[in-house]
């Protein structure tokens, strides 16, 4: 089954239909939320939005780990995660759909793994490609069946937040190869890795990042909604187009 988790400005899969909600439980703890269920043309589709149907878990203390658990614990095998970026790179401006091919972790503090704990063998699990290619291609196919258009591929930095960065971080950044920054991307794709599910992202760029084009002189804080309403739209007529890819 193909599970969605919806992050800023994607609290609610307005076009799913909806069949039940349900409180979950995990050995980690509670996830954001109550899973949604539902079909979107006659497909089951999960939803989970990220930060809580509220919007009041900032991206430090979402609790990755219960929410991954209990997508795979209700038969999640595909997930699609929609984050909000700022844009790096120079062509990634506001209202950019982008499906990233890479990510580089800068969190720290987080509970980012379900291989700790005594007396448990030493896991390691492989992160060359930290996004499953086929569920990548399937949202690439969905933009286009949607008349839609993104780039292809691209470096997800993830920072800690939840204060945007400095105009120097984002130097650093881009000098270490991003060309995109968000605050939820990881730990989720390495979990959804540990626990064997087929993850991909798709990431809108909702403000230049610091320093950069209209974000010379600080990150408009006040025109990222403006952006993010449009643009989360176009992400669910995308979505539409994915499920049954
Ligand atoms: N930095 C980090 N995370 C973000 C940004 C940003 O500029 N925009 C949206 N999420």
């Amino acid at each position: 089954m193909l599970a969605i988790i919806g992050g800023t400005g994607f609290a609610q899969l307005t076009n799913l239909k909806i069949t039940h909600r349900q409180v979950l439980r995990t050995p980690y703890g509670e996830p954001s939320g109550p899973m949604t269920f539902g079909t979107i043309n006659q497909h089951e589709v999960m939803f989970l939005a990220r930060h809580g149907y509220g919007h009041t878990i900032p991206p430090h203390e979402v609790n990755y780990r219960a929410n991954l658990w209990s997508l795979r614990d209700q038969g999640a095998t595909r997930v699609i995660a929609v984050t909000s970026v700022g844009g790096i790179r120079a062509d990634l401006v506001p209202g950019t759909l982008v499906v990233p091919d890479q990510i580089i972790d800068y969190t720290y503090g987080r509970n980012f793994t379900y291989f700790d704990g005594k007396d448990k063998s030493v896991t390691h699990i492989d992160f060359t490609r930290p996004y499953n290619e086929k569920v990548r291609q399937q949202i690439i196919a969905a933009v286009k069946l949607a008349g839609e258009a993104c780039v292809d591929g691209g470096v997800h930095a993830v920072t800690q937040g939840p204060r945007l960065e400095t105009a120097a971080e984002i130097n650093r950044l881009e000098r270490d190869g991003a060309d995109m920054v968000g605050m939820t991307g990881m730990p989720e794709a390495s979990l959804a890795k540990e626990l064997g599910l087929a993850y991909a992202t798709i990431a809108v760029v909702v403000n230049q990042a610091a320093g950069r084009g209209g974000s010379r002189d600080g990150v408009p804080l006040e025109t990222i909604g403006t952006v993010m309403g449009p643009a989360m739209e176009r992400v669910r007529n995308i979505l539409e187009c994915a499920v049954g890819q």
